[in-house]
């Protein structure tokens, strides 16, 4: 007889299976490629490490294909599954055998197919007298099919109110911002959050989904290292072997940037730059981590990518989708991006995202490379052995292929021992001869899975645990397209540089930064450029033209070069007046056009005189400070925090007083007056930088509003006709003082504005610009060729 306590331990456990309940997972799509390749082996890995525990499990594959069809197709695939190398063969077939008579093919297309599979799992619950715990739904459909499936889930097959419901869904999730806030919007009308488990198979990857426990374990080790301190550079890599043919369809709509970097290869470096919070193992709390991480990144601009094609994709494309003879796409099958983290643990730290397709290999890793502090007095043969702290210290984690050939997580021997969970990760056996990163295996501590497991099984087990940390929310979703967005619509017209393929590229796709910018290390060859007209004029292939524009200098050039010649010509103003003065006054507006000349003077201007030089604004809304449309917070963020200036140098406009903004008994417009008197020689500014609105205001000056236009006040309260209304402006007389006016319009919606300006006279009350005309000074005109040409 068995003594009472393991009559009670069995009880319980039988209990405590009845609870597990039923949950029945419905594959959409279940013939396709993916669901072939791994959803159904996923399916049956999450069987057999769950069904022991207790859980009960029907398995519904459904595509739109007939009946018989499809059950033809389901039984070939269900016949191929594989079970670990553990499991001895005639258990693994009985166990195929249990999963076989748990998974039914059926045809899914109307509501009412929806209504009759609800009731076909209700009855089965019913007749086995189970507690239905859940539902999944796996989308492993495209994208414009979700919609009706979402409708008729929602709407015919629900569980019951006590069990949970997951859909799982595929990317692509939209093509930009727009579409995917348009495809959230309408998955939510269906689903709620917690509801929507959306896959990056890359987070299923073992390497990757070890990089946060591996944070947590060695967090003694790395807290004082996991920083700019002491991170040189941090190095995301998917490189592939395969090209695209075959999927062109797909892929001439995409690229790689949204095919691999805005996902994948985003989603690891938000695993490495967030903050990791005290809970690790808090999925509410790792999401929030990672939204703020994707919040930091600071906006990517045209020179932070550098982009390639291999040769034969066009041809490709013109065979596979029809195209006329000479038809070249634009289309990237190559990246490499620059990506700087804004925040202080990670301020100047490169994050550098590269992938493509037909390369010489095929590899995933992030490497995190240190900085080395170390100089070795004793020869180079001596630091291997000795393990001296001038070899290279890096931590990696291997995503798979490549020399080693299967997931790791390698620690520089220099840097420390590290922790990794026992049961999973094993130490990897010596393998001599090979190199990794161009040092031998031995250099360092490398870590490899017990038992190997693809993403999807990985993912499929997170999905019934509900662990959603493993998948996307909305909001981090769209944070990553509002940060990918601006560059792919700034690239869309960029002709990629050709490449051979494979081993013949050479270093022609190897790259570098300058400055903030990247750039191929090598010259395109000559015969890998595109013919005449196939590709559209690059910026370079133009001149900066040299005119006048209402008697006054103009300069003309594409944005780039605009740019770069105005804040050439501001540095070289700012050291003349340094010289004779000692000190240089530059007063600067506020609003979009002039991010990309603090990026430019944040960037690469070196000699520049920022000790010397005191900045202050030509306008301010009346929005707190911390407000994002407070133009003192767009220089803070684009200039002054890249850059040494005195914190007396900086003098914001003081719109907020005393809890209040712009009022008019607080005297900010007087007080800001006196301090101009009081620090600039004869209120005359060394340079103004101004803007141009479509209505021809400048600076907070505008047409409907009279204040500032002429009289003796230096500073004016004044309203503007669009939001924040109230404003602070520097008087037209005070700007009139200055040594050099600078206007710098920019885009093709300034075109009109542009040209009605140019025939005007001084009106000032009709178009405030009308009546810049410094009275000694100079004024010069900076306009890119949209708005001057249109
Ligand atoms: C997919 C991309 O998301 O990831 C493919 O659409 C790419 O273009 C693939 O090849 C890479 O994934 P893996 O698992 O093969 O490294």
């Amino acid at each position: 007889m068995l003594p009472v306590a393991v009559w009670v331990a069995l009880l319980g456990c039988l209990q405590a299976q009845e609870l597990q309940g039923h949950v029945s997972i419905i594959l959409l799509g279940a013939t396709g490629d993916l669901a072939k390749k791994y959803l159904w082996q996923g399916l049956f890995q999450l069987y057999l490490d769950e069904a022991g525990k207790g859980h009960h499990f029907s398995f519904h594959g459904a595509a739109l294909t007939a009946p018989e069809q499809g059950q033809g197709v389901l039984a070939k695939v269900l016949e191929s599954l594989s079970c670990p190398k553990d499991v001895a063969p005639d258990r693994c077939a009985e166990l195929k055998g249990q999963f076989q008579r748990l998974s039914q093919y059926r045809q899914l297309k109307t509501p009412e197919d929806y209504l009759a599979l609800s009731k076909d799992i209700e009855a089965l619950v019913q007749r086995e007298g189970l507690r239905e715990a859940g539902r999944i739904f796996y989308f492993s459909v495209p994208p414009f099919a979700y919609a009706d499936i979402a409708r008729s889930i929602n709407s015919s097959c629900r569980p019951g109110p006590d069990a949970w419901l997951r859909v799982v869904l595929e990317k692509p999730f939209g093509h930009d911002y727009l579409s995917a806030q348009q495809l959230a919007e309408e998955l939510g009308s269906f689903f709620q959050e917690e509801e929507m488990y959306r896959v990056d198979h890359y987070l299923g990857k073992q390497a990757v989904a070890q990089i946060l426990p591996f944070r947590d374990q060695n967090r003694k080790a790395l807290d004082g290292l996991w920083n700019r301190h002491h991170v040189e550079r941090v190095e995301v890599v998917l490189k592939e072997t395969l090209d695209a043919e075959g999927r062109t369809s797909f892929y001439e709509e995409y690229g790689v940037i949204r095919d691999v970097l805005q996902n994948h290869l985003t989603e690891i470096l938000t695993l490495v730059a967030m903050e990791l919070p005290r809970d690790a193992s808090s999925s509410t709390a790792v999401l929030q981590h990672k939204l703020q991480a994707f919040r930091a990144l600071r906006g990517l601009r045209r020179g932070s990518a550098v982009l390639g094609q291999y040769q034969a994709y066009s041809e490709q494309v013109r065979r596979e989708l029809h195209k006329p003879d000479g038809f070249q796409s634009l289309t990237p099958t190559f990246a490499g991006i620059l990506v700087h983290v804004d925040n202080l643990r990670w301020e100047g730290v490169p994050f550098i995202l590269m992938s493509g397709k037909a390369l010489d290999e095929r590899v995933g890793y992030v490497r995190v490379l240190f900085k080395n502090r170390a100089f070795c007095a004793q020869s180079e043969k001596q630091w291997v052995g000795d393990r001296s702290r001038c070899l290279p210290q890096q931590i990696v984690f291997y995503i798979g292929h490549g020399e080693l050939g299967s997931p790791a997580v390698l620690v520089s021997r220099t840097l420390f021992r590290p922790t990794l969970p026992a049961g999973s990760w094993k130490e990897l056996e010596a393998r001599p001869g090979l190199q990794l990163f161009g040092h031998p295996l031995s250099d360092f501590y490398a870590y490899g899975p017990v038992r190997e497991q693809d993403a999807y099984s990985t993912l499929i087990s997170h999905i019934f645990r509900g662990r959603k940390d493993s998948f996307i929310t909305t909001e981090n979703l769209l944070a990553s397209w509002v940060f990918w967005t601006p560059l792919l619509e700034g690239l869309a017209h960029e002709a990629p540089r050709l490449y051979p393929g494979g081993a013949e590229n050479g270093h022609l796709l190897d790259f570098e930064f300058r400055g903030s910018e990247l750039a191929f290390c090598l010259q395109q060859p000559e015969q890998l450029v595109p013919g005449p007209g196939s590709a559209p004029p690059r910026p370079s292939d133009f001149q900066v033209l040299q005119a006048t524009y209402r008697d006054s200098p103009l300069v003309s050039a594409w944005p780039e070069e605009l740019i770069a010649k105005l804040a050439d010509d501001i540095e070289a103003a700012a050291a003349k007046a340094v010289q004779r003065f000692g000190q240089f006054h530059l007063a600067l507006s506020g609003g979009s056009s002039p991010v990309a000349l603090f990026q430019q003077l944040a960037a690469g201007h070196y000699g520049f005189p920022w000790a010397h030089t005191h900045l202050w604004l030509v306008d301010e809304r009346c929005v707190p400070p911390w407000d994002p449309e407070s133009n003192f917070q767009g220089l803070q963020t684009h200039l002054l925090r890249h850059v040494w200036v005195p914190h007396y140098n900086v003098h914001p406009m003081p719109v907020h007083l005393r809890q209040r903004l712009c009022a008019e008994e607080d005297r900010g417009a007087q007080a800001y007056a006196e301090e101009i008197s009081a620090l600039v020689t004869n209120g005359s500014f060394d340079l103004v930088l101004l803007g141009m609105g479509t209505d021809g205001h400048t600076a907070s000056l505008f047409p409907q509003s009279p204040t500032g236009l002429d009289g003796e006040q230096l500073v004016v309260l004044t309203e503007s006709p669009v939001k924040p209304h109230h404003r602070m402006s520097l008087s037209l007389p005070l700007i009139n003082r200055a040594r050099k006016v600078a206007v710098l319009v920019m885009g093709k919606l300034k075109r009109d504005i542009t040209l009605l300006v140019s025939r005007v006279g001084r009106q000032p009350k009709k178009w405030p610009i009308s009546g810049v005309l410094p009275d000694s000074g100079q004024l010069v005109w900076y306009m890119d060729y949209e708005a001057f040409l249109g």
